[in-house]
């Protein structure tokens, strides 16, 4: 009895402590989608210059659609940064996040504003990445399997068992790449496509950079991935190839949005501007993440990849980021392909 009251004690002392200790600083809980490094980064930099906690947690971007989803009656996040742009634009849509136009649109890329523009400024663009693989160098010649330069060339049988992509329900990479391949082929044929390369695939992972990293270590031979993705392997000195897929590819318009009724709806906004700035931008390259940032003075890293260069695709954003086609494509690859998966 004695020995529980002074429990209760320690924890109440505690309790008041823990609140006294950071009785003035504000809070902000961040839903960060990007790789952990760089979220971690950002946090810390943001957190030095300014009195605002900040309690993230890093979820893929499918992920973060459906947490926002589950709490839109209460809300518990009060921003989302970074993720591929569909599951954003598809928030915006179900109305689960709010309408900002930050002052800092005006140094944005247009790409970065089309995306706030298409969503009534409900999300905007934060970075920029074209979808493709990397591949392990030394694993492929000992299979005797050929540098895989097209899509086309990743259904070959010497690759059985040697590919990893992510699951498109959590993962906005694995979404992008499945959009991409119903863009470039027609959904029919993207599916079929999607069933014979279930064959040679050993896994579909939750996070889309998973597959690359995987490939880095030698678990695997290939990883459909961003190709920012890969150059951070390769740059990591891993025997890391990385490909731009022959046929023509997709890209992400990373994003972020304010949640709808956000508690800290402020604060989210002093995060939204300073996020935005140049200066913060320029962290990614010091995370090595090899995206093109969407303010127009942000140092672009000298490895990331060229998008010129890459045969794009005219990603439709606004189809394939819409509630009705995401949740179409998603249903339909968990009965066709979810269901096949090893
Ligand atoms: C990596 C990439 C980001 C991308 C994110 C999506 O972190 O570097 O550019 O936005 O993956 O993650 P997800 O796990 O949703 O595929």
């Amino acid at each position: 009895m004695k020995k529980s009251l002074m429990a209760a004690t320690v924890i109440a002392t505690g309790t008041l402590l823990g609140a006294a200790g950071t009785a003035n600083a504000a809070e902000l809980n961040l839903i960060c989608s990007a790789d952990v490094v760089i979220c971690e980064l950002l946090v810390e930099t943001f957190e030095a210059n300014h009195d605002i906690d900040v309690s993230m947690v890093r979820l893929s971007s499918g992920e973060a659609y459906a947490k926002l989803r589950a709490e839109a009656r209460n809300p518990k996040t009060d921003i989302w940064w970074g993720g591929t742009g569909d599951p954003h634009l598809q928030a915006a849509t179900d109305g689960l996040t709010m309408e900002y136009k930050s002052p800092m649109l005006a140094e944005l890329h247009p790409w970065a504003v089309k995306q706030a523009e298409s969503s009534g400024y409900k999300t905007v663009g934060v970075y920029s990445g074209a979808l493709g693989w990397g591949y392990n160098t030394d694993i492929l010649k000992k299979k005797g399997a050929k540098a895989p330069k097209c899509w086309a060339d990743l259904l070959d049988p010497a690759l059985k068992g040697e590919i990893q992509v992510a699951n498109p329900n959590s993962s906005g990479t694995a979404y992008t790449a499945l959009a991409t391949l119903v863009q470039l082929m027609g959904e029919d044929e993207a599916f079929a496509y999607l069933k014979k390369l279930n064959d040679n695939v050993a896994q579909y992972t939750k996070s889309g950079s998973a597959p690359v990293k995987a490939a880095a270590r030698g678990e695997t031979g290939v990883g459909i991935v961003f190709m920012h993705d890969a150059v951070s392997q390769a740059v990591e000195g891993f025997p890391v190839a990385v490909v731009a897929p022959c046929e023509g590819t997709g890209y992400e318009i990373g994003s972020m949005s304010i949640v709808n009724r956000a508690r800290n709806a402020d604060e989210a906004k002093v995060w939204y501007d300073w996020v935005l700035k140049p200066e913060t931008q320029s962290l990614l390259k010091d995370a090595k993440s090899f995206q093109l940032p969407s303010n127009k003075n942000a140092a672009v890293p000298k490895e990331a990849p060229n998008l010129d260069e890459v045969k794009l695709i005219d990603y439709d954003f606004a189809t394939y980021g819409s509630t009705e086609r995401r949740r179409a494509l998603l249903e339909r690859w968990d009965r066709e392909i979810g269901a096949i998966a090893n």
